[in-house]
Parts: C-alpha cells; structure tokens; sequence
C-alpha cells in the first residue's frame, strides 16, 4: 500500500469514526490500516507518529491520566467565557483489563489518542466506561470504539440512549449496562458504579476504584481552567488560583441540582474515598474534606462566606454613585468583605458564582421600558433558574419619572426559596441627592447588622408537609402527597412508579 493510500483510508475510517458511524466499513478500514501497519513496520516512512508518554500523568501506579486541555476555546457550552480554557480529563487503569474512563471533546482528540496509544503501547482496551455522556466528554467516543472494536462499554441505560441520539452510535451488541452498585473486577481492581442522576445529566454515574479509594467523579468536583503540567491540586494554589473558577464551574453548570449532589455526598460519605478524579479541572488526593465541603455548602445552598456583593445596573450613573456610596458605608461599618459589580460589565456566570459565596447581595437598578434593567432581569432570572436560596437582598431602585424596579426585583426574589429583604428600599429619582444619603446610610447599617447577626431569619422553610418523590432514573423531584397514576416525569418520560419518596 502505497503512503497515500494508507493516508487516505486512515483519514477515511477516522472521518466514519468522528460522525458517530460503527459499521463494517468504518471498522475494515482500520483494521486494514492497523494491518498494514504490522506489515511494513509503521506507516509514514517509518516515523513514529506516538513518541513517549504524550501529556500523561500518573494517579497512581496504574492509574494513567490521559486527559487534554484546550486553551482555545473562549466559552464552555457556548456560553461561559473561560479565560483559563478547561481541561477534558480522562484516565486509564491498567490491569489484566485495561479500562478508559471517560473521553474528550473533539476539540482536542488529535493529543487524547496519542495519550491512549502512549499508555495502551500496544494492548487492546478491554472496557470504555461512559460516566457522563455530555458531549464534552463523549465526542471522542466513536473513534475509541473504531480502533479498539473489542471494547466493550460500560454505562447507564441512559447513556446508551443519549449516545444514539447524539452519534448515531448504535451500542447494543457491545454494551454493559450497570445500575446502583453493580461492579467490574479487572484483575486487581474491582471498579464499583454509583448513580448520581441530574449531576450534572439524567444518565450521570460514578466509578469507585476499591482498590485505591479513586473516585471517577464525573462533573462533580470539576473546575473550569487548563491544567499546566500540574495535575493534583495540592500541586497549585488551588484556593488562590482556582476556587473561583471551581465556584462558578460548579453554581452555573450543576448549581440547579443541589439535592441531586446533596444525595451524591451521602452516598460518599460511606465509601473510603482517597483520590477525586473529576471530568475537569485538578485531581484531588489530599485534604479532600475541603473540596468536599465546599460542595456541601454549594449544594444546600448555604452561603460560603459572610460577604456582600453589590450589583448595580446604572446608564448614566446615578445608580452607580448609590452603589459606590452603599459599599463604602457598609465597609466603614466593619464588613470586610465586599464586592462591587457591574451588571453591565460582568458576564453572570461570574455573578452566580459570587452570589453562592456570598451572605448578601444588594441589588441597585434603573427603571428601563417601565421594568428592571435588562441586564439585571437576566441576572436576577438565571438566579432564579440555578434555584439560589437563603440569601439576605437588599434593594435600591432609580427612575427618572415612574421608578418601579425595586417592586419588580423583590417580585423575583420572594420567589427564591429562603430569600428575603432587609432594609427600605431606597428609591432614587436619577441621581441621588441629599436627602437620598439618609436612606442610603440607613440600607447601609440594616445590610451590616443582617451581616453581623449571621443574616437575618431566612422566610419560611419549606413546609415538612410537603412530600418530594425523586424520579430513579433521572432524579427529578415531584411535590405532591403521592405522583398521580397518569404523570410522566417531564425530564426522562417515566411513569409515576419510577418515583420514590425522598
Ligand atoms: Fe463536563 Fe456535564 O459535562
């Protein structure tokens, strides 16, 4: 076979493999290029195109992470602006059977198979387990089951289905598919799977190493930025450096579904956990109990820090003065902790993530087309939307002839469960004046004693009557005294007797 040819049908099989498509064809192809392979010594006159350990890491002695990180990309999902980019981590244990946990985004397939051919160096993959079938990890699924087409793999029913749909990547005569505690032994390790549904999809589950105590985490304890080299977290700064990209990694991609992580977090905390291998960002292998709280704050919605941000939406800048005016006093109060944003100016990823650290938030907007500052209704929606609660608000409205956002925010935020408002609203007819500075200073010291005091009563909690039945395939959760005989789950399609009482 001459190079270009081999080149060619190389090119060919990975394009079938990428589109999603297992077939005979795409399959032969490979192997006839694998073959040919054998034959000649390598192709491409010889070069070896998978030279050393490609940017793998050791976990443990037989834990490989072969992960990639992309430093192109300028917003995760389309919408989440990451500087820092993201690493899509995946690992291989190598045992009498060798197992690939989880793969990558396309994005960055070209160094993740040189990562897996460095560390197979030559042997078969025997098992691809799918912890999480979104795309940002799935998308390199296809080509592992081209050019290893004796794996089998290893996910939820779920899962299988989302592939289909997603790749058109018809998995049934390869599959195993595994429920709450079944296990996988390779040799040595017996790998043990654990549920996790809506953290952060309907099919998540999770891979418990018995052997090492590694737990294959899916989303949970990820983070947005690209690992550099250094792949533990007690290899950086973590505190310093990454908190506030795990922070708002975690509040704006799982942060909806804290009692999902919450039910996670007891299960974990029955097992003998020793090494967090997340799907991005750092792996934790010590002081794990930090991480982990952390996640327990995040999850029950409990504020992570004693701490006022103030969000002001301002056009020519009245509300800004009221809102710089507002910090200042609050500072010179004794709180030392405030942050001043831009609802204009700061993206809300950013915003959602500061306000799941902090205890307080005041809230400044303008009155626009009779209703909130665009910018702000967004915010104040997307809180609404990653279900925040037990924060103490404080609000200052502006209006020029008929202000009216003050009314409009508190409408929202009586709808957030545990929320409520201190202080009287201050209401500021385009910029403030004298007699504005009273009512400020008096928001002010409300804002500072509700801080002080550890936060002001949290309204009604909700009601024990109220009985919560969690969906078993996909973990939505129905309120109600019992799922009525006719229900569907409005997330997965189940019947009501998929659904447990919580
Ligand atoms: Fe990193 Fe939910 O995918």
């Amino acid at each position: 076979m001459s190079k270009e040819i081999a080149r060619r049908d190389f090119l060919k099989a990975a394009a079938a493999g990428a589109a999603g498509f297992v077939a005979a064809g795409a399959l032969g192809g490979v192997t006839a290029f694998a073959e040919e392979g054998k034959e000649t010594g390598l192709p491409f006159d010889g070069k070896k195109k998978f030279a050393g350990i490609g940017s793998c890491r050791m976990v443990t002695d037989d834990i490989v992470y072969i992960g990639v990180s992309d430093r192109r990309i300028q917003l995760f999902e389309n919408v989440y602006p990451i500087p820092r980019g993201v690493a899509y981590n995946s690992y291989v244990i190598l045992d009498e059977k060798t197992v690939l946990v989880d793969t990558v985004d396309r994005s960055v397939t070209g160094q993740f198979f040189e990562n897996l051919t460095a560390v197979l160096d030559g042997r078969d993959l025997d098992y691809l387990i799918v912890n999480h079938m979104e795309p940002d990890h799935s998308s390199a699924i296809s080509e592992v089951l081209v050019r290893y087409p004796n794996a089998k793999v290893v996910c939820t029913l779920t899962a299988s289905l989302i592939l289909n749909q997603f790749f058109a990547c018809d998995i049934s005569d390869r599959s195993i598919l595994v429920g709450e505690g079944d296990t996988l032994n390779i040799g040595r390790h017996t790998l043990a799977f654990v549920m996790a549904p809506m953290v952060h999809w309907p099919e998540v589950m999770m891979t418990y190493d018995t052997v090492s105590g590694a737990l294959f985490s899916a989303d949970a304890f990820g983070s947005f930025g690209a690992l550099n080299g250094n792949l533990f977290a007690d290899e950086v700064d973590f505190e310093k450096d990454w908190l506030p990209d795990a922070r708002r990694y975690y509040c704006n991609i799982v942060g909806k579904y804290g009692k999902q992580v919450q039910d996670v977090l007891a299960k974990a905390g029955t097992v003998d956990i020793r090494i967090l291998c997340p799907t991005h960002g750092p792996v934790w292998r010590e002081n794990l109990g930090w991480i982990i709280e952390k996640y327990s704050l995040w999850s029950s919605y409990t504020p992570e820090e004693e701490a006022v941000m103030v969000v002001y939406g301002s056009v020519y800048g009245g509300t800004e003065s009221a809102a710089n005016s507002l910090a200042a006093q609050i500072s010179q109060n004794g709180v030392a902790d405030v942050a001043v944003y831009d609802v204009s100016k700061t993206h809300v990823s950013e915003l959602i993530g500061e306000a799941f650290r902090c205890s307080h938030i005041v809230l400044a907007s303008i009155t626009y087309n009779m209703g909130i500052f665009t910018p702000m209704k967004n915010f104040l929606l997307d809180l609404e939307a990653h279900n925040l609660q037990n924060r103490c608000f404080a609000l200052v409205e502006n209006g020029s002839w008929s202000p009216a956002s003050g009314k409009l925010m508190k409408e929202i935020i009586d709808r957030l469960q545990g929320c409520s408002v201190v202080g009287e609203t201050v209401t500021i007819m385009s910029s403030p004046d004298s007699g504005d500075a009273d009512a400020l200073k008096a928001l002010a010291d409300a804002v500072t004693a509700s801080v002080q005091n550890g936060g002001e009563p949290a309204a009604e909690p909700e009601t024990a009557e109220t009985k919560k039945w969690v969906c078993k395939i996909c973990g939505y959760v129905y309120e109600g005294d019992e799922v009525p005989e006719d229900y569907t789950c409005p997330i997965c399609g189940a019947g009501p007797t998929a659904f447990e009482e919580a």
